[in-house]
């Protein structure tokens, strides 16, 4: 049966935001509503409070207050993190060489190609394992390519957002530094999830987006190692270390700090409901439905909460359509432009053919999920994928 509620089972798309973390936020929109940057009294009252966040965060992180770069987003802190590293390299007459993969978001990798193209970077691509990890080996010799006169960028994601591989990160940083180049982490999959100790994951630099793990949309943040330079990529007023230009945008940074709070108070419990709820998931998908196959690592290498497949004969975007109608909210890695829908680079760059690409399916859960909502998405999706099959055959599609 239908459910009264829709299911949500998409929260790397995006999470709701925590009541608690709304209320932390509501007195800094009309009541604390000074501009950080102004030294009266408003104003300071407004710095004590993007300060204290940066403490707060900076504790989680296990760095230094000043480490920590308030940004808009996710996007905006993985640009920062390249353009930031390359145009410094220009503004000293050498040059940036970036080491990253086509399975990164498109903020880190169309960030590099478009560096490349404008020959502000020279960029080299890390093959992945056909399950999406960058194997250290493949870093080491990448490496090889660097020249003296460059400066060094690796750029690997903690987690992935299509397949949820989860990357050895501490072992490929190791490989960055002993290769004397800088390495970057997109972590903003990993909050919530994985622990963000930036010194024991050995990263450079690490982003981070609030709106992934129960805090607000259109924040976000930037880990910079002391003493890694980076220019500028927005330019104005000198605030964050003249870094990031722009008003503080104080509720969302309080927002992100107090989400952040809650997401590691209750690390283990929130681990343990998901990675129960997602492999209740992946064990009914891989043995109920026919032509399933899992996306991405082993259940022991993947996110605690993600759960992603393809599965053999079926457009992935009927598949969503035939979900969302049966109440349950998912997604797929393809994006359609036009009512063309294309593969995505994740799933073809770990060697998916293009029309298996075209069926894949990720369902990521969240704290309110049961598991009688996991069961009634299993049921549906078994349906739904025999439905759909017919459909081809009828039509003469194999
Ligand atoms: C791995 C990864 N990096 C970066 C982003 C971009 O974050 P934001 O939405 O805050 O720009 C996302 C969002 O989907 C993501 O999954």
């Amino acid at each position: 049966m239908k459910p009264a509620e829709p299911i949500y089972l998409d929260h790397a798309a995006t999470t709701p935001t925590d009541p608690q973390v709304v209320e932390a936020m509501l007195p800094y929109f009309s009541q604390v509503y000074g501009n950080p940057s102004s030294s009266h009294r408003f104003g300071r009252r407004a710095e004590d409070a993007v300060e204290r966040a940066r403490d707060s965060v900076a504790q989680l992180l296990n760095c230094a207050r000043d480490e920590i770069i308030f940004t808009s987003c996710g996007t905006e802190s993985d640009n920062l993190a390249l353009r930031g590293v390359a145009l410094r390299a220009i503004a000293e007459g050498k040059r940036a060489h970036i080491f990253t993969a086509h399975t990164e978001h498109h903020a880190v990798s169309r960030t590099a190609e478009q560096l490349a193209r404008l020959n502000l970077a020279r960029l080299t691509w890390l093959t992945p394992e056909p399950d999406g990890t960058i194997a250290p080996h493949t870093l080491q010799a990448a490496l090889q390519r660097l020249q003296p006169d460059e400066i060094g960028l690796v750029s690997v994601m903690y987690a992935n957002n299509e397949i949820g591989t989860v990357q050895p990160i501490a072992a490929l940083s190791d490989v960055a530094r002993a290769h004397g180049a800088l390495f970057h982490t997109d972590a903003v999959q990993a909050a919530g999830q994985l622990s963000l100790d930036v010194r024991a994951l050995g990263v450079d630099m690490l982003a981070l987006s609030a709106h992934k793990f129960y805090g607000p949309k259109g924040v976000g943040l930037l880990y910079v190692r002391r003493g890694v330079a980076l220019y500028s990529a927005q330019t104005g007023g000198g605030q964050e270390h003249h870094l990031r230009a722009g008003t503080h945008n104080v509720p969302l940074i309080v927002g992100m700090a107090r989400a952040l709070e809650l997401a590691y108070a209750d690390l283990p419990a929130r681990v343990a409901h998901y990675t129960h709820l997602r492999d209740r998931l992946i064990d009914g998908v891989l043995s109920s439905v026919p032509g399933a196959q899992l996306t991405g690592a082993e259940k022991a290498r993947r996110l605690p909460n993600h759960a992603s497949f393809t599965f053999a004969g079926i457009e992935a975007n009927a598949l969503l359509m035939y979900l969302d109608l049966n109440g349950i909210a998912a997604s797929s890695g393809s994006a359609c432009n036009t009512g063309n829908p294309q593969p995505s680079d994740v799933l073809l760059a770990i060697g998916l053919a293009p029309e298996q690409a075209l069926g894949s399916l990720r369902l990521t859960v969240g704290k309110q999920n049961t598991a009688a909502e996991i069961d009634y998405a299993l049921q549906m999706l078994q349906v739904a994928v025999e439905r759909l099959r017919k459909v081809r055959q009828a039509h003469g599609i194999a």
